[in-house]
């Protein structure tokens, strides 16, 4: 199966990936489904919906925001990760579109990378809009303010937001024009990113996915289910690439 995913990406041109909490697992970063998810130890409705941050900002930053930052603060790019990157530079891959916000894709060396669901990297002032880095942030004070007297927030597209239209019309484009579609470490429920493997599927395209179990793509959508972990599979797709080219 290995051998038959990296023949078929050797010969594409315009691979696209669409990756998911669990490409940057092996990163240190907690996927939020699944094993040791998030979402087992807190309801994302309390902690991750726009309404429940406007309602309590302290909350979400003790609980969700501080422990984010701290673990992405030092992660850094898995095998995954840099096989993607290297597939960039093989000319095969075009865009990623991922719903992470750790910036680990851009770390590795990727160029052109869609964040669906904004970055980390970057908080906003609820007031003002001013822009700090998160680096910057001083959490000696939760929530962190602004000079104004606003509250930052993280710039991630929150439950109960929209996801930016420019992001979202040029991921439905791209889907809809590549020859392959790498699906990496999503489970694959939570829409419109969902929906991208769909698009590709009905445009011709082949669909690859890596996980360690299986999803709603995987019966159906998938041409190829590579079951594992995320870097262990890429790292043997890139030789197996290598080999051929
Ligand atoms: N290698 C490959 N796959 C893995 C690995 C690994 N090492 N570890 C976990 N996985 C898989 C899990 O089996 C699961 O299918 O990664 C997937 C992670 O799923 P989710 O935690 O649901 O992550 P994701 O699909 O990115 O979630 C989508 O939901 O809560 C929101 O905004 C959040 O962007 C996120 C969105």
């Amino acid at each position: 199966m290995i051998h038959k995913a990296a023949k078929d990406l050797a010969d594409a041109k315009n691979v696209v990936a669409l990756t998911g909490a669990g490409i940057s697992v092996e990163s240190g970063i907690p996927p939020f489904r699944g094993k040791g998810g998030l979402w087992e130890k807190f309801d994302p409705m309390e902690y991750a919906h726009i309404d429940a941050f406007k309602k309590d900002p302290a909350k979400v930053w003790n609980v969700l925001i501080k422990g984010m930052k701290e673990i992405i603060d030092t992660a850094r790019p898995n095998d995954a990760h840099n096989g993607l990157a290297r597939l960039e530079k093989l000319g095969i891959l075009k865009t990623i579109i991922t719903q992470n916000v750790d910036g680990l894709h851009q770390m590795a060396g990727n160029t052109d990378v869609i964040e669906f669901h904004g970055n980390f990297a970057w908080q906003r002032c609820m007031d003002c809009n001013r822009r700090l880095e998160t680096a910057k942030i001083d959490i000696s004070r939760i929530p962190p303010r602004c000079e104004c007297g606003g509250i930052y927030r993280p710039e991630c597209v929150f439950f109960g937001e929209m996801i930016p239209p420019q992001h979202l019309y040029r991921s439905q484009k791209i889907a809809s024009e590549c020859d392959i579609m790498l699906v990496i470490g999503t489970s694959a429920l939570i829409q419109p990113a969902a929906f991208m493997p769909t698009i590709a599927k009905r445009a011709g395209a082949k669909i690859i996915e890596l996980n360690l179990e299986r999803t709603p793509l995987s019966r159906g959508t998938s041409d190829y289910i590579l079951m594992g972990k995320a870097g262990e599979i890429m790292k043997r797709l890139i030789s197996e690439i290598d080999r051929l080219r």
